[in-house]
């Protein structure tokens, strides 16, 4: 039987199983570059662990040229707007009409996991789960060398360059010298209150609510699953609140004129998540690379973190793929500056969708004031809108 333990010598060494190190793996494996997969966690809590779930033409684009886009195209829901809500009524966003026919697909960041997973271990290519890496050294030689345990044994990875695809708390930027790292950082005064749901959605697409009581997302995973969050203080106990208070205070976020209402159905699924945003620059530094959250978090008001993610390992796995193939390392040398132009853009909305929809505790009539002044705007222009649809689709990668 062939063993599952790679050999202790690679050309790029991954560290991290998330939609980055896969599909960065997946990349690097068609263009013929040998690397390796290391995960700490077991493959159902990768395949299990909910997050976002919108993706751009972009991204689609990268899943399906990499064959992993059979069955995003099956069960994906390509969505040609979302709307807005404030003062009790709504306002849509035209995408296609808006950007020259651009879209985006509905189909859960779990999905696109799984795909890439089944694609990769049914292609044999080295990938192993409940392997821990407890550090990289050697980012600054030829050698840099990748630490980890596999079934209670210390191993050592040997590599060309090594990849931290770990999120926001990995151990591969630790391989980098502080003084080599400038992180700028932003933490949010609220967090999400995000449930899982049994039932259709309500609305066609989605919809970002801003509300006296705080800010509300009404998202999708299928046509018979709803998505759904509600701004709360940091700290919030999911626990504490009850279904009905959940829907309660649901309904009065989404609550417009007219004749709409929030269906209700099981919830099946909660969690209160932190909102940040986070950027950690260069993306490289000798041998070491960062991709995806390892490198910059987004909070999910302008669903980014995902797409970003796949956009680093796309111009990384092109990199890669000249320095094998042409021995040009023009593409590396550029990797860092290549990505945080698209990262730095993508924090600016991000942050321009949270700071416009949510409520501040500690802000002012005032402040209110220009959120809805800023909103009206976006129904009153066609540029503002706009620009507004255009960030959200994002660019051509
Ligand atoms: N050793 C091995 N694996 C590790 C280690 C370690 N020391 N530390 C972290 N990991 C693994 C985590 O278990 C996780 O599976 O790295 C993976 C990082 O995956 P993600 O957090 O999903 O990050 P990324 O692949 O960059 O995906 C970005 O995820 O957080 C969302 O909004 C974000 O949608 C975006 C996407
Ligand atoms: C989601 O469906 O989980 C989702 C959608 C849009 C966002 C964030 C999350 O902006």
């Amino acid at each position: 039987m062939k063993s599952l333990i790679p050999s202790a010598r690679t050309a790029v060494g991954i560290v991290g199983a998330g939609p980055a190190g896969l599909l960065l793996s997946r990349l690097l494996r068609q263009s013929g570059v040998d690397c390796v997969v290391l995960e700490a966690r077991d493959r159902a809590y990768v395949e299990q662990r909910q997050r976002a779930g919108v993706l751009e033409q972009s991204t689609v684009d990268v899943l399906r040229a990499c064959g992993a886009g059979e069955r995003l195209d099956r069960e994906g829901l390509a969505h040609d707007g979302v709307e807005l809500s404030w003062n009790r009524h709504r306002h849509r966003i035209d995408f296609p009409g808006l950007t020259g026919g651009k879209r985006v697909w509905v189909y859960a960041q779990t999905e696109v996991v799984k795909d890439l997973i089944e694609l990769q271990l049914a292609d044999a290519a080295p990938l192993l789960f409940e392997a821990p890496v407890g550090a990289v050294t050697g980012a600054d030689t030829e050698r840099p060398t990748i630490h980890y345990t596999y079934a209670g044994e210390q191993r050592e990875l040997e590599c060309d360059y090594v990849v931290g695809c770990d999120g926001y708390h990995g151990v591969t930027r630790q391989a980098i010298p502080d003084s080599e790292l400038h992180t700028s950082e932003r933490v949010y005064p609220y967090s999400w209150f995000g449930i899982l749901a049994d039932v259709a959605p309500s609305n066609d697409e989605l919809v970002y609510a801003h509300s006296p009581r705080g800010f509300a997302l009404l998202s999708m995973r299928s046509h018979t699953v709803s998505r759904l969050y509600l701004q709360v203080p940091n700290g919030t106990d999911p626990e504490a609140w009850s279904d009905e208070r959940i829907w309660d205070e649901l309904d009065a976020r989404f609550a417009v004129d007219g004749a709409w209402k929030l269906a209700r159905g099981p919830i099946t699924q909660r969690a209160v998540l932190p909102l940040r945003s986070s950027v950690t620059e260069p993306m490289r530094w000798g041998r070491a690379f960062l991709a995806g959250d390892a490198a910059h978090i987004v909070p999910p008001t302008g669903a980014k973190g995902l797409n970003l993610a796949v956009a680093d390992v796309t111009v990384l796995a092109r990199a890669f793929a000249k320095l094998y193939a042409d021995g040009d390392a023009s593409g590396l040398d550029g990797y860092s500056d290549a990505c945080l132009r698209r990262v730095w853009r993508a924090e600016q909305f991000s942050y321009f969708m949270t700071t416009t929809l949510h409520v501040d505790p500690a802000q002012s009539g005032f402040d209110t004031r220009l959120q809805l002044s800023q909103l009206d705007r976006i129904a009153a222009s066609g540029h503002a809108a706009a620009e507004l649809a255009e960030n959200y689709v994002g660019d051509a990668l």
